[in-house]
């Protein structure tokens, strides 16, 4: 907020400002307020207050109080925490206000308000790790730092589908296969509530890439709609029960998102039975009666359509009486049903050493080891005379996801001189976690050294020097813009095939937000995908390297071999392409409002991530579901139970740690459906990370939902089991299924 806008504020809203002074801690003591009981339920304890309610302070719950540059400010503004939203509470009635703050992979804005937060891995590695309680974790880390900054509601919890690997905002969400993705937010999500905060699942829907996200009117077939990317939804509100949902800046097939009957009352509200309500992205709601009617309950940032305008709506009957209790309804519910009420958020110091341990714990088990030639890893340091350590400012810190995820680092950008604690929309912003001293903490008598990469000639001449050479690479990913190519920006494949000429002991670490190219991959003996690692990625990392730690992570998203094996050969851009005068420079211009409306159309319909390739006979460089480890492990010994559609079945095998390594392995089970469904040849249905010392064996149990064998018949509106023959393999990844057998349901 502005100076200026702070003193607007004083000068015109003292009254307004007395009146809904910011609602801190409501006492539990005994009250004459009835809603205040805790026995109720949430439901019941909404409709007390709501009895209670003038129209004015119903219409103050449905909207925000504005940001700069995106919606006028109100004067009250000036009590917002200094998160992406605000809204006022009915203090009269000890209904606290909502203080948002986005929280993707830790609580945003810290350094503009003098505050910590933790950073995670990115939300992607999250989902890397295939571990649901790594995900509940995760999430409560993030309910715990929010409430210590005084934030009574998160707005994590992405789940678009990686539909288009080139999507700036993949490394804020799960990854590519829905079932993986709806399960790991649910458990994230439940992680934040647990700790009685407002808890969101966001873009709803089909929000797979920034060009244009506003203006993009998104073109895709029910039937491929309902299993993909609306199936993460499902899952994910399903097993969180989140109390909050957040629409999305595009159009589904014709409405947008914010006013879409179809994915907000009829199916959101109606046939998933959503209770919560429906809050706009930020400059998401396009209409005041059309998008009331269709579902949206609250608007933000600011009150353009459901501030002064919905009271008109109301007072004139074009919103009605109910439609309007039905919002306020749900966002009451949804504050007694977090626990905001009756145990608001106590500022606090965070446990900062707690929660260094949980985002290093998650990052040592969302690593993916991807090659490893000779057993070059785990490093051996008494081995190791010299370690030549390369590119992307790995001698200082490890990049991080940008746009409204950002976390600001501990003393800011470590690529900037010391001090500058903000950071900027659109910096590429990189943590203080240095991969070159946690190498040399691991290989004290080793000689380390350093080079930038910027000259590949010297840096090729530092690896030809040393017993192994470990390039770093990074692509930066933001909000706001996608790429244009899964490529390595910044000559980086040049550097990576000139350091491999020069030394066959290279190991290449990729700092990415999702799948990228690897010209090089043949030339190197060993690679990791770190993604985004977090506040103590360089740690985790290097306990991987040296074996410390047993590499037990896998991909959530296919690794194609070039762009030409993606389903799309460009994303469709908002015409003319470039918003800017000088070219592509600015790729975030691509994300204005008032672009005029472009299509987009998702024909490859079910076939996302694996299933294309797998459809499509393409060989992927590397699959779903992959990822080595420093021990083996050998499967045998498959058998079914309890086989019946209703209830699904239970798929048992044995898994033995064959190697001499304690390693955990994330067990997948893929199904392909009966002859005739019309589906890819095979989903993901299920999976177990299982824990083994050397030698070890257990005999491992998944249970298969119904649901994530059914298809989707659009005719019924409903999930259906098929009867017929079901092909289900178990393995370790997507493309390495050593065991087969065929079920029957009838
Ligand atoms: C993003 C949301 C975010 C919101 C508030 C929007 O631009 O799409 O993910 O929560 O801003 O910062």
């Amino acid at each position: 907020m502005t100076m200026t806008s702070r003193i607007l504020g004083i000068v015109f809203g003292l009254s307004a400002l007395f009146a809904a002074a910011p609602i801190s801690a409501q006492s539990n003591q005994k009250s004459p307020q009835p809603w205040m009981n805790p026995a109720l339920s949430a439901d019941e304890r909404a409709d007390l207050v709501l009895k209670e309610m003038t129209l004015d302070e119903k219409i103050s719950l449905l909207h925000g109080t504005g940001m700069e540059g995106l919606s006028p400010m109100s004067p009250l503004s000036i009590h917002s925490n200094g998160g992406a939203g605000y809204v006022v509470g009915v203090r009269r009635l000890g209904i606290p206000d909502i203080q948002i703050s986005d929280a993707a992979y830790g609580v945003r804005s810290s350094g503009e308000n003098g505050r910590y937060s933790t950073a995670l891995p990115a939300n992607i590695a999250g989902a890397a790790s295939w571990d649901p309680e790594a995900a509940y974790a995760y999430g409560g880390l993030i309910g715990r730092e929010l409430r210590a900054q005084g934030y009574n509601m998160t707005l994590g919890g992405g789940v678009n589908i990686a539909r288009e690997l080139r999507n700036g905002r993949n490394f804020e969400y799960m990854g590519e296969d829905p079932i993986l993705a709806g399960t790991m937010v649910g458990q994230l999500m439940k992680g934040v509530q647990a700790e009685h905060v407002i808890g969101d699942i966001k873009h709803y829907a089909v929000n797979d890439q920034e060009s244009g996200r506003n203006a993009v009117n998104v073109h895709i077939d029910k039937r491929s709609m309902r299993e993909t990317d609306l199936l993460a939804f499902e899952i994910g509100i399903r097993d969180a029960q989140p109390s909050a949902v957040m629409c999305s800046y595009n159009r589904v097939n014709g409405d947008f998102a914010c006013e879409n009957q179809y994915l907000l009352n009829d199916l959101l509200k109606k046939d998933w039975h959503f209770p919560g309500f429906v809050l706009s992205d930020w400059q998401g709601a396009h209409s005041t009666e059309k998008a009331s009617k269709a579902g949206l309950d609250h608007e933000e940032p600011g009150e353009i359509f459901f501030g002064p305008e919905m009271k008109k709506a109301v007072e004139s009957g074009k919103v009605s009486q109910a439609e309007l209790n039905d919002h306020v309804h749900r966002i009451l519910r949804s504050m007694f049903a977090s626990g905001v009420v009756d145990d608001p958020p106590r500022r606090g110091v965070p446990d900062v050493l707690g929660g260094l341990a949980i985002s290093q714990k998650i990052a040592e088990s969302s690593i993916v080891l991807l090659k490893n030639d000779s057993a070059i890893l785990p490093l051996d340091a008494s081995k190791l005379r010299s370690i030549a350590v390369i590119g992307a400012h790995s001698d200082i810190g490890m990049i991080s996801g940008g746009g409204s995820a950002q976390v600001d680092p501990m003393g800011g950008n470590a690529i900037m001189p010391p001090g500058k604690g903000q950071t900027h929309w659109q910096d590429e912003v990189w943590f203080p976690t240095s991969p070159l001293k946690s190498i040399r903490a691991k290989a004290p008598s080793t000689n380390v050294q350093y080079d930038s990469g910027a000259d590949s000639a010297a840096a090729a001449a530092l690896a030809k020097s040393a017993d192994v050479a470990i390039v770093f690479a990074y692509t930066w990913e933001s909000e706001g813009m996608d790429l244009d190519t899964l490529s390595l920006p910044h000559h980086q494949d040049d550097l990576i095939a000139a350091v491999a000429a020069a030394n066959p002991h290279t190991i290449v670490v990729l700092e990415t937000g999702c799948a990228v190219t690897m010209p090089w991959a043949d030339r190197v003996s060993g690679i990791f995908e770190a993604w985004y690692a977090g506040s103590r990625g360089a740690q985790a990392l290097a306990n991987l390297m040296f074996g410390d730690v047993n590499p037990s992570a896998k991909l959530p998203v296919t690794f194609p071999k070039s762009d030409a094996d993606l389903p799309h050969a460009i994303i469709v851009h908002p015409p003319p392409r470039s918003m800017s005068k000088d070219g592509d420079h600015e790729p975030w211009r691509a994300i204005a409002k008032g672009l005029p409306s472009f299509d987009t159309t998702y024909d490859e319909g079910l076939k996302v991530g694996y299933k294309y390739y797998d459809a499509e006979g393409k060989q992927p460089l590397f699959p779903f579901g992959y990822g080595l480890s420093y021990t083996t492990f050998a499967y045998s010994d498959l058998v079914f139970g309890s086989t019946n559609a209703k209830n699904g079945f239970a798929v048992t095998f044995k898994l033995s740690n064959s190697g001499t390594r304690p390693g955990a392995e994330v067990t997948e089970v893929y199904a392909g459906l009966p002859a005739g469904a019309g589906e890819p040849p095979k989903r993901l249905v299920g999976w177990s990370k299982i824990k083994l010392a050397p030698g070890e064996s257990k005999e491992v149990t998944v249970p298969i939902d119904p649901l994530y064998i059914s298809v989707f018949d659009v005719g019924k509106n409903a999930w259906q089991v098929l009867p017929g023959s079901y092909a289900i393999s178990v393995g370790s990844s997507s493309r390495d299924l050593p065991l087969h057998g065929n079920i029957v349901l009838k």
